[in-house]
């Protein structure tokens, strides 16, 4: 009988299978089965050729040399463009302009003089020429191709030898001595495997697009972000327009940077006057407080929106747009824990306003006074000028309010823009507060705090 030439790996114990099995017989544990060609091990090398360690200090490290993408705020998230022979790893959802994003830049590139190759699994090079019709600069002028073969996308790279290229996407290239479907977490972990190789042989960099779940992680394994120098997460509310960029590994640079983007007619346009754009928009109405919130290193305003409405339903709606679900789950159960703003029968909508998505403990503050606002009908900040008020800080479920990170930046951005008061935990030049309670105080003068104590009486 004919080997297969693939054989069914258990993630958890190593126990190898000629075929899948649901469980795996080493350790009877479920789903943990993944396929992988036969002999990927490589062999010992003969005594004479291993390599002999080196003392770090004598290890020539020349500057790491950078290709500009030709788009600020990639590059700058990159840790200042491109880096020959790397690989990064592009996420976000469906529509959220992966595509686009990766064009453009492989178009700048051309401009510039680069070799590029653009290759395709997801659409016919008649879709990508129409797309790049709407681009701007040379993406047009870049080479394209359209294949899903794992096999013959590596052979097109080694003999077209581009300096950059992009991949897209890693799920639909299909290793064709895996029996698994193209996506498949073998499949995944092969395609990579493959591109990462023929990456650092060739010094290719390459930008390889991959799909995320409704949840936000990386379809696929996660053995992807291991197998790959940088892992960028492109986020964003499809239907709106901004769109934030931000490193969650990077190995040639920090995975602090962020960079906001908004899809327009030609193409992707960075942003980046951000906060100004958000705070002009911001409406100062009952439920709305602008967010001092931190982008990577670079501080951004934000208006977060919240409508509380009398619910039908058991349980309640809870929407949220732009922030973490479960997040906002606890910011609403300590507002009616302590801060007395019942919350138990009415329909809670939270977003933040213009698609971007806010990924840190420090939007708590903010999402409570803009909740506890909406609830109140009672509109925050002072009242003559009308200039909505700032907040940020971390909620404990105690109701105590905690430090976040960058304090004095968040304050400045804040201050620039005539925001006032800002609301922010102790240890900060702002008007300081130690809990949620001393918060909506603060926050609203006396508007919110007489209910409150009558609320608490009742
Ligand atoms: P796309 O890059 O195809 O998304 P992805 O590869 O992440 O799935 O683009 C997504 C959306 O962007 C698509 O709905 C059309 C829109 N778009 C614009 O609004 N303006 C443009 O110039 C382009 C090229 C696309
Ligand atoms: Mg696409």
């Amino acid at each position: 009988m004919a080997r297969s030439s693939t054989v069914h790996v258990c993630a958890s114990c190593g126990h190898e299978e000629p075929r899948w099995h649901g469980r795996c017989p080493g350790c009877a544990e479920w789903n943990t089965l993944v396929e992988e060609p036969r002999g990927r091990a490589a062999p010992a090398r003969g005594g004479a050729s291993v390599p002999v360690p080196v003392a770090l200090g004598d290890v020539s490290a020349p500057g790491i040399p950078r290709l500009a993408s030709g788009i600020g705020e990639l590059d700058r998230v990159l840790g200042g463009g491109i880096v020959p022979g790397s690989v990064v790893l592009i996420g976000g959802a469906p529509g959220i302009g992966k595509s686009t994003l990766t064009n453009m830049v492989l178009g700048n590139l051309a401009e510039a003089g680069h070799r590029t190759l653009y290759v395709s699994g997801e659409e016919s090079t008649a879709q990508i020429a129409l797309r790049a019709q709407r681009l701007p600069g040379a993406a047009l002028s870049v080479p394209a191709v359209a294949e899903t073969d794992l096999e013959t996308v590596v052979a097109i790279i080694e003999r077209e030898r581009p300096e950059v290229c992009v991949i897209d996407s890693v799920q639909t290239l299909d290793a064709r001595e895996l029996t698994g479907a193209p996506g498949s977490v073998g499949q995944v972990r092969e395609v990579a495997a493959r591109i990462v190789g023929v990456a650092k042989r060739q010094r290719v960099a390459v930008l390889l697009v991959g799909h995320v779940t409704k949840d936000g992680a990386l379809a696929g394994p996660r053995v992807l972000e291991h197998l790959v120098d940088c892992v960028l997460a492109f986020e964003g509310e499809r239907e709106r327009s901004y769109r934030t960029l931000r490193a969650t590994k990077n190995r040639f640079g920090s995975t602090n940077e962020a960079g906001v983007f908004e899809m327009r007619q030609g193409g992707l346009v960075e942003v980046l006057d951000a906060s100004a754009r958000f705070v002009k928009a911001a409406t100062g109405a009952p439920g709305s407080v602008v967010l001092a919130a931190m982008e990577g290193s670079r501080p951004l305003l934000v208006e977060v929106q919240a409508l509380v409405t009398p619910s039908e339903l058991v349980p309640p709606r809870r929407v949220v747009n732009g922030l973490d679900r479960n997040r906002l789950a606890l910011v609403l159960a300590v507002l009616t824990r302590h801060g007395g703003v019942p919350l138990g029968g009415s329909d809670v909508f939270v977003n933040v306003v213009g698609g971007v998505r806010i990924d840190e403990p420090g939007a708590d503050l903010a999402v409570a006074l803009a909740v506890a606002s909406a609830a109140r009908g009672v509109a925050l900040g002072s009242t003559d000028a009308r200039a909505p008020l700032a907040a940020f800080g971390e909620l404990g479920l105690t109701g105590e309010l905690r430090w976040v990170g960058h304090p004095e930046r968040r304050i400045a951005e804040a201050r620039k823009f005539g925001l006032d008061p800002v609301i922010a935990p102790c240890g900060t030049e702002a008007t300081e507060v130690a809990t949620l309670r001393a918060a909506l105080a603060a926050a609203s003068g006396s508007a919110i705090e007489p209910r409150l104590a009558r609320a608490a009486a009742a």
